[in-house]
């Protein structure tokens, strides 16, 4: 490592903030420069938080929800306005929305969509392939995921869709803070739109209509909350899902070997992705805060303190997995990656996640079996509590 990048990894270690452009070309040394010291830090950005970037220690604070709540907000920086629901409640409260929320996420539910969107998929390419040439992430990840969400999960007109992937694409993807605010703001109004809507048409059996009927602890599930939960399905799972699609298809356009394997063997599909998500996890971090003084990585933690869980840095753990930054597929201990994080709020969409992925990776392979990422091209990533490629340009035979 040379002299300056040591000098800039000290800078983004002291007082280390997801947020600092600056980490976008240094995420992984520094976070691995950070496991070297110690598993947990101390940063005064954002008025101070607790950094944790060992794998057990992240492990057993996403296990502890007693000792690190969720009720104070697990985001970082302020885009949102909205309490999102189940992710900023905890036990017992958490577990009856999960009670009603799981069913609709199975891996069998998650089956149940493939086929329409695989449809979708090849509409997406037919568009780009007689190109050679094309931006995945604009003309094929972005679109694919709202169109999941939008009119297959959450069943809305074209119109609606349309204006629920332009707030999405404002809140999630815009660069500038400002932008990403008003596009939330946006967001949520029309997520309100569309509740007070529904109450209005004959009921669809569709998610926003099952969730709405039902009910926690005995209660009807309130306006506000409904609006919380179709809010966390969007912003949880949208970008996470785009931001993955655009990892495996970096990784395949650049590793040719990796790339025909799967090509010639589909089953391998889960490994490819399994560790995809491990190596470049979309979800970076979430927050928790402390509710009992506590030591945690021979640090003392006191109540009310923040606390940054990096899901990124736990599964790059080198105690835990061999030569981290190296992509392997079919890692034997690849199960003990930490990307859904764990404990009582483990993601609910990771069923969903894998087929969205699954399905935009086997299309577009079964077209472009030979993609590649052209091996000049500069690849800039967003950096946030969520993290992945702006762009994936690709080149392939042209049909
Ligand atoms: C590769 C893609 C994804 C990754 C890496 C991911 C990661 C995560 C992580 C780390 C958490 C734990 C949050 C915490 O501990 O507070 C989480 C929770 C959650 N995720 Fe995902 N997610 C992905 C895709 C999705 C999708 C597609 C959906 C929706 C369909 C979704 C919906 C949620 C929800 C609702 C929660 C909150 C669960 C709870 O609080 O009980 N996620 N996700």
């Amino acid at each position: 490592m040379t002299a300056t990048v040591e000098f800039e990894l000290e800078g983004l270690i002291e007082n280390f903030d997801v947020h600092d452009e600056r980490l976008k070309d240094h995420f992984y040394e520094t976070l691995e420069a950070m496991r070297r010291r110690g598993p947990v830090h101390r940063s005064e950005a954002h008025g101070g938080y607790w950094v944790v970037v060992g794998h057990r220690e992240v492990t057993q604070v996403a296990r502890d929800w007693r000792h690190f709540s969720s009720a104070g907000g697990v985001v970082l920086a302020g885009t949102k306005p909205q309490k999102y629901v189940p992710v900023e409640y905890d036990p017992p409260q958490h577990q009856s929305f999960r009670r009603l929320l799981n069913p609709h996420f199975s891996k069998a539910a998650a089956a149940t969509f493939e086929p329409q969107l695989a449809v979708f998929a090849d509409k997406l390419i037919d568009a780009f392939i007689a190109n050679g040439s094309a931006d995945l992430t604009e003309a094929y990840a972005k679109p694919l995921a709202a169109h999941f969400f939008f009119d297959l999960f959450f069943g809305l007109s074209p119109d609606e869709a349309a204006q629920c992937e332009r707030a999405t694409n404002q809140a999630m993807f815009s660069s500038s803070v400002e932008d990403q605010i008003e596009g939330f703001s946006q967001l949520e109004r029309y997520v309100r739109y569309l509740v007070v809507r529904r109450r209005e048409l004959p009921s669809d059996g569709g998610f926003i209509d099952s969730v709405r009927t039902g009910e926690v602890d005995g209660r009807p599930v309130t306006e506000e909350e409904l609006i919380g939960i179709i809010q966390l399905m969007i912003v949880g799972g949208d970008d996470t899902a785009v931001h993955t699609i655009g990892n495996v298809l970096l990784e395949l356009g650049r590793h040719h070997d990796i790339r025909d394997r799967l090509a010639a063997d589909v089953s391998l599909m889960p490994s490819v992705l399994e560790e995809t998500i491990r190596h470049m996890p979309p979800a970076v971090s979430i927050m928790r805060t402390v509710t009992e003084d506590i030591e945690l990585g021979g640090q003392q933690l006191q109540v009310g303190d923040r606390v940054i869980l990096m899901w990124s840095s736990a599964n790059r753990d080198e105690t835990v997995f061999d030569d981290p930054a190296e992509f392997q597929v079919g890692r034997d201990n690849i199960r003990q990656h930490i990307a859904f994080g764990g404990g009582v709020h483990k993601c609910i969409g990771e069923w969903f996640a894998r087929m969205i992925v699954s399905v935009a990776v086997e299309r577009l392979l079964r077209r472009l079996p030979d993609l590649v990422v052209p091996p000049d091209a500069h690849i800039d990533y967003r950096m946030g509590q969520s993290r992945g490629p702006a762009t994936v340009p690709v080149t392939f035979t042209a049909s």
